[in-house]
């Protein structure tokens, strides 16, 4: 996000900026076909491999890979920042940047922001004058200082409780709509989106309160009600309790991810102030990279039950890629039954604590897991895990974290692991017996895809370069399949779906202060048929269709595989019955 610049406006002005011009006032450009070419700006070169796609409203180097947007021209070639590129942008289109006194009051940050907080005070007060309320806090373990910390409130049993109070005028509707506080009837009217329930205010690192989470008082359901995404809220990145965990302690030695905003509060209440929880999302690439500033060692905690083994298994998946030596990430799994909240109050932070440390590194964990599934006693089993552990190994970073894992798996299989290297990366090992590291090819192709494009990389590209064929999607589909970038491309759809108007270059602005973004870059570059015959939306819809396919495909292969070597209990296999 750009400070105090409204993103609806970035998105505006990169849509509307006419890359051609901006750069063509400062390189030569010729016109070949529908794009424009140049001799690249960025480095020395004979024959012009600069390309500009007026269309993507894009520039990409063939020759060296500079590639990025007008905004992004302007800072490499102008050497300006962000914010200077973009007032560069607007006045050269006649527009002023929105700052304080805005002509758009519906959409400004500030005025969200501030909506926010005071219906957060609201809901606080509201708490303070319901007895019930109190009551239910109070018999969950949470006390008033604990309460008060966490801005905790509570929302009344009425439909129109924050409407009345808080939507006084057409604008103060249109308002309390951006930021996701009621819903708009088919008939006109509006309603209050939570109703008798416990609010938990969620915080951005500055500590504004940019979402809320609900939880029902009795059996209601939903248990939880989240605010939707908004202009101020993005629920794969945020993590709840991360603010109050910075205002609490001075050094952040740990984390601990947890699941529920309850467990965050109840441990907090109970002194370990260092719990954060992903809301309601799989742990995601963006929470690591958050939590991996503050700290070296991150605990994953999970109920011991199935749902969270599966939590765990795609927690870990997700980290791969972040495994670097002096980083430690741990899994803790609660005895059956039992989720941080309740655990820490029936046994007191000692005994959390101590669970914590009872944790499995995660090369353990991820060795002992892939052992379950084989049997290690036989020649075929132990060739079989070393099968199986090749994709994960191969999305770790080489170094000396991988070597050692590969070591311990090595030991696990009882092979050397020289020997073991060689199968992993068969066929490609060096003459030391090293794999060679594959050099990601040219186009759609990527890593794990073995020269074939992965579905998410082409699922992607072609949403970069057609962002309206999103407006169909259902994103929903691809909910429980995971794989390597399909949380972003969940993100996309999404962004593409709310901002029906919005570019190749709008989304890689979305995108530009995100370690993500880089790639996307190189995908919006990928040429993509244009003709009249090819039907994005299609290819797209086919695409997802594909992903639940596979998704499917793993997870029966995947139980029968476990079948051999172990029966299934009732739950996998009544999974297994109605996969098939
Ligand atoms: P749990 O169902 O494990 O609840 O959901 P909990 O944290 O133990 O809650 P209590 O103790 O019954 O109050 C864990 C998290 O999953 C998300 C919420 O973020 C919740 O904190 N969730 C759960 C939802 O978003 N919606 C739901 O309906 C349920
Ligand atoms: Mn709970």
């Amino acid at each position: 996000m750009a400070g105090l610049i409204p993103q609806d406006f970035i998105d505006d002005l990169v849509a509307r900026a006419d890359i051609v011009e901006v750069i063509g006032r400062r390189v030569q450009l010729k016109k070949a076909g529908r794009e424009f070419k140049a001799c690249c700006p960025f480095h020395d070169e004979k024959t012009p491999s600069f390309t500009v796609s007026p269309s993507k409203g894009f520039y990409h180097c063939f020759g060296c890979g500079a590639h990025g947007t007008a905004i992004g021209f302007l800072m490499e070639f102008d050497h300006m920042s962000f914010v200077e590129a973009i007032e560069s942008l607007a006045s050269s289109m006649g527009v002023e940047v929105p700052r304080n006194e805005s002509d758009r009051p519906a959409r400004r940050y500030d005025e969200l922001f501030d909506l926010m907080s005071r219906v957060e005070r609201f809901w606080q007060q509201c708490l303070k004058e319901n007895p019930a309320a109190v009551d239910y806090l109070k018999q969950r373990g949470i006390d008033g200082s604990t309460a008060k910390r966490f801005g905790l409130g509570y929302a009344a049993d009425a439909w129109s409780a924050v409407l009345d109070k808080f939507g006084t005028s057409p604008e103060a509707i249109d308002r309390l709509l951006a930021a996701g506080l009621v819903i708009r009837r088919d008939n006109g009217g509006h309603y209050d989106r939570f109703r008798d329930r416990i609010m938990f205010p969620i915080r951005d690192v500055r500590g504004r309160c940019i979402a809320f989470g609900g939880r029902a008082m009795g059996d209601g359901e939903p248990k939880y009600l989240n605010s939707p995404e908004t202009v101020l809220f993005h629920k794969g990145r945020e993590l709840y309790g991360l603010f109050e965990a910075r205002q609490a302690l001075r050094q952040i030695d740990r984390f601990v991810v947890v699941e529920g905003y309850m467990d965050v509060v109840a441990l907090a209440r109970h002194g370990i102030d260092f719990a954060v929880a992903t809301l309601g999302t799989a742990t995601t690439a963006d929470h690591l990279n958050r939590l991996f500033r503050l700290t070296e060692n991150i605990d994953f905690c999970f109920d011991g039950d199935r749902a969270g083994k599966q939590a765990a298994w795609r927690a870990l998946e997700t980290a791969l890629p972040h495994i670097r030596e002096g980083r430690q990430l741990r899994f803790v799994f609660l005895p059956d039954g039992h989720d941080p909240d309740s655990f820490v109050n029936a046994h007191g932070a000692d005994a959390f604590i101590e669970a914590l440390d009872g944790g499995v590194a995660l090369s353990e964990y991820l060795i002992a897991e892939l052992a379950q599934q084989v049997d290690l006693d036989t020649v075929d089993g132990r060739a079989r895990l070393a099968e199986i552990a090749k994709p994960l190994v191969a999305r770790i970073p080489q170094g000396v974290y991988r070597e050692l894992l590969i070591e311990s798996l090595a030991e696990t299989v009882g092979l050397t692991s020289g020997k073991l290297e060689k199968m992993l990366g068969r066929g490609q090992a060096d003459e030391h017996g090293r794999p060679v590291r594959r050099r990601p090819r040219r186009g759609l192709s990527g890593p794990g895809s073995a020269g074939r494009p992965s579905v998410v990389r082409r699922a992607i590209t072609l949403l970069l370069n057609h962002p309206e064929a999103a407006a169909s999607l259902d994103a929903g589909k691809i909910a429980a399949v995971s794989r390597p970038g399909i949380d972003l491309l969940r993100e996309l759809i999404e962004t593409a779906q709310q901002e029906p108007n919005i570019t190749t270059a709008g989304l890689l602005e979305r995108w530009r202060h995100d370690e993500q973004g880089r790639h996307l870059g190189k995908l919006a570059a990928v040429e993509v048929p244009g003709d009249e015959e090819f039907d994005p939306a299609a290819e797209l819809a086919d695409c997802l269709e594909q992903l639940v396919l596979a998704g499917r495909r793993e997870r029966i292969d995947f139980l029968i595989e476990k079948q051999r070597v172990k029966p299934l209990n009732e739950a996998e296999k009544a999974e297994l019955r109605q996969l098939r």
